[in-house]
């Protein structure tokens, strides 16, 4: 295998399996793997105990500016520090994960992340999953990948992930992640499309062997091309 140590960013909708992926793949490879969504989870939930309004760009951008996020990469995905106390769990709660939806449209808040995310995976041997890693954060990242499900299986995956959510209905689940959805392929600023030259798998009717198998093949022939 090339020894060079790779970019691979994979971007998707929720519940299209990218955490699953991203840290299976970074075990094999044994390379890191950062889950941006949890930096945008970890500003929302200091939003929400400090009750910071979702709307003001400016208020968030201060916010951020006096938060410390860490993301600690481990085989079982990345633990989340927000100063200095672990919020791995809580950020996965629905308050947050709504309010993560809304904080991040804001484009300075966006470039408060990128900045970093940039940083964190400067020197290669990452494997980094969100929505904008192939379309900004490293448009020039080596394998670029777009995974993406039939929302009723996404739906489904969550429901069953998420006992914390809150809900007791999969149809409620289907719904917030629809609307959730929405604003994240609608908003004006790095909406959720796949980036040029990424190549888009469909993980409907797939297991996880299935879509590491074909993660895994991009990868090689990535690798072969650009021997
Ligand atoms: O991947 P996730 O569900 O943990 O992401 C949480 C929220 O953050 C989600 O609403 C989309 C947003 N997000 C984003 O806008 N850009 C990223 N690179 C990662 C996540």
């Amino acid at each position: 295998m090339n020894a060079r140590k790779l970019i691979i960013a994979i971007d998707g909708p929720a519940g299209a399996g990218k955490s699953t992926v991203a840290s299976r793949l970074a075990r094999k490879l044994g390379y890191i793997n950062i889950e941006t969504g949890a930096m945008y989870r970890a500003l929302a939930l200091k939003a929400v105990e400090e009750d910071v309004d979702f709307e003001s760009e400016s208020a968030l951008v201060a916010l951020a500016e006096r938060s410390h996020i860490t993301l600690e990469p481990t085989t079982e995905g990345n633990r989340v520090l927000l100063d200095g106390l672990e919020v791995t769990q809580r950020v996965r709660e629905r308050d947050v994960t709504e309010a993560a939806s809304k904080v991040s449209v804001h484009p300075r808040v966006r470039a408060w992340m990128v900045a970093r995310q940039r940083q964190m995976g400067k020197d290669g041997g990452v494997v980094m999953e969100g929505r904008d890693i192939g379309t900004k954060v490293f448009p020039e990242a080596d394998v670029k990948i777009f995974l993406d499900a039939a929302p009723e299986v996404r739906g489904d995956r969550r429901f069953r992930q998420q006992s914390t959510t809150g809900n007791t209905k999969p149809a409620a689940v289907v719904a917030e992640m629809r609307a959730r959805d929405q604003r994240d392929r609608t908003r004006p600023n790095s909406p959720l499309v796949p980036a040029e030259g990424a190549d888009i798998l469909d993980s409907t009717d797939l297991n996880i062997e299935q879509v590491m198998e074909r993660v895994e093949a991009l990868i090689a022939a990535k690798q072969v091309a650009s021997s």
